[in-house]
């Protein structure tokens, strides 16, 4: 389906890769408008914009009165990607102002909004900042990034605007969103990254889980309306904003925080990897080389089985949908994997995910399958961790409204 996608442009050194989200959507197949601030247009031309738009680009609100094109643009979109989005226009966003051509655009348009922040790091952790994309959050506007790495100087941290692709991706997942309010009073606990055993103070036994696809599950909840609570072990990437996030590092403070979060809540996503194993005792000083031999063995004791836990447990009106990171090649073989650990972790979900030396884990892509209480495939999903993301609520969100409607039909009172 063509979309009719405004893409705002702001005035930062970000505007040139903002090139790049209107080339990518254009050769999807959309019908592109760009509406940059005259801001941008110093980092970035206007023909260069209606080159790569293939469409005429407008700034001033003065010109086109008569097609009242103030509202019109905004009036017609499907979607609205502002890319880079600066501090000063975060604020005039969350202000409701329209003082330009884009603040017209974005008050005048019911399209679901994609907002790509780029600016200093201190800017970007700024109080008033954050403030204000807390208010968006809460308008449902999506938040891509921004990304951690080298700033415009020398200086690097959270700052950078996403690349082109992944906001593409998000913004195109955000519009094939069914509802994108649809967890709205929801409250929904998400596990991520992995866990560390500590062997001693300086070593740990651990896995390779970035956090992405449990932060992703995170990030989409919360656009979608939910209360998130993200119980988060070593992510390698930024935290999600709006967000409670609580920051565990073993299986056990992981087991302590979801067990605690879980109370009550409408659903918890197990998307963290968690070790199996500990240390049996952990050393209190750096272990030595044996000068004796060559090898060391490690005595290692079972973690708990969290996700069983909940699972046995009484958790009535709280929907589990675990993880089953498996390395099995074939894909039936794989499927009854997933099945019978749904079936010995109770969980009322698993998403069935291969994983390997260059799959699942750390990657921005993902390849999932996710089965039902009877065997059932409910869906496959592929693509980025975002799009999985956002298929696996929507599983979630059918599963919540029909025991909903089935408590209501039970006690229509
Ligand atoms: O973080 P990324 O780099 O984006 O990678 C994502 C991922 C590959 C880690 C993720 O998609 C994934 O598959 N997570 C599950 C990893 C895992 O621990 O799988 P498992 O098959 O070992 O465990 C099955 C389920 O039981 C999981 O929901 C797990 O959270 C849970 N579990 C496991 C062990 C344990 N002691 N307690 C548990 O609750």
């Amino acid at each position: 389906m063509t979309l009719n996608i405004v893409v705002g442009i702001t005035g930062g050194i970000a505007a040139y890769k903002a090139v790049g989200v209107v080339r990518a959507l254009v050769l999807a197949g959309h019908d592109v408008h760009v509406v940059p601030t005259e801001g941008a247009l110093r980092f970035v031309g206007r023909p260069t914009l209606e080159a790569i738009s293939r469409n005429p680009v407008h700034t001033d609100l003065y010109e086109g009165v008569a097609e009242v094109r103030h509202v019109a643009i905004g009036q017609a979109a499907d979607l609205i990607v502002i890319a880079p989005a600066t501090a000063n226009t975060i604020a005039k966003l969350a202000a409701g102002l329209a003082d330009d051509l884009l603040g017209n655009t974005v008050l005048a348009s019911e399209a679901p909004v994609v907002i790509a922040p780029a600016m200093h790091t201190e800017m970007w952790r700024n109080p008033a900042t954050q403030a204000n994309i807390a208010t968006l959050v809460e308008r449902g506007v999506t938040v891509v990034g921004p990304a951690v790495g080298q700033l415009t100087g020398t200086d690097s941290g959270p700052g950078r605007m996403e690349e082109p692709d992944v906001i593409v991706a998000a913004a195109l997942a955000r519009a094939a969103s069914p509802s994108t309010r649809d967890l709205a009073g929801r409250r929904i606990v998400v596990t991520a990254g992995g866990t560390r055993e500590p062997l001693d103070p300086v070593r740990f036994l651990g896995n390779r889980s970035s956090g992405k696809q449990g932060v992703a599950i995170a990030e989409a909840a919360r656009a979608r309306g939910a209360e998130v609570t993200l119980v988060a072990a070593n992510l390698e990437i930024a935290e999600p904003d709006g967000c409670d996030v609580r920051r565990v590092s073993s299986a056990l403070e992981l087991q302590a925080a979801v067990t605690d979060a879980a109370q009550g809540a409408d659903a918890v996503v197990m998307a963290a990897a968690v070790a199996d194993y500990r240390p049996a005792a952990v050393s209190e000083s750096k272990i030595k080389k044996d000068a004796s031999g060559d090898g060391l063995t490690l005595e290692l004791v079972r973690n708990p089985d969290i996700l069983a836990g909940l699972g046995a447990a009484p958790h009535d009106g709280t929907l589990l949908v675990g993880f089953a990171a498996e390395t099995e090649p074939d894909d039936e073989r794989l499927l009854e994997l997933g099945r019978s650990k749904r079936r010995a972790k109770g969980a009322d979900l698993l998403v069935v995910n291969r994983v390997g030396w260059s799959e699942g884990f750390a990657t921005d892509e993902n390849s999932v399958v996710v089965v039902d209480r009877d065997d059932t495939v409910v869906t496959r999903l592929h693509g980025t961790k975002t799009s999985v993301a956002d298929g696996i609520l929507d599983v979630v969100v059918s599963k919540l409204t029909s025991t909903t409607e089935r408590t209501k039909e039970a006690d229509p009172a």
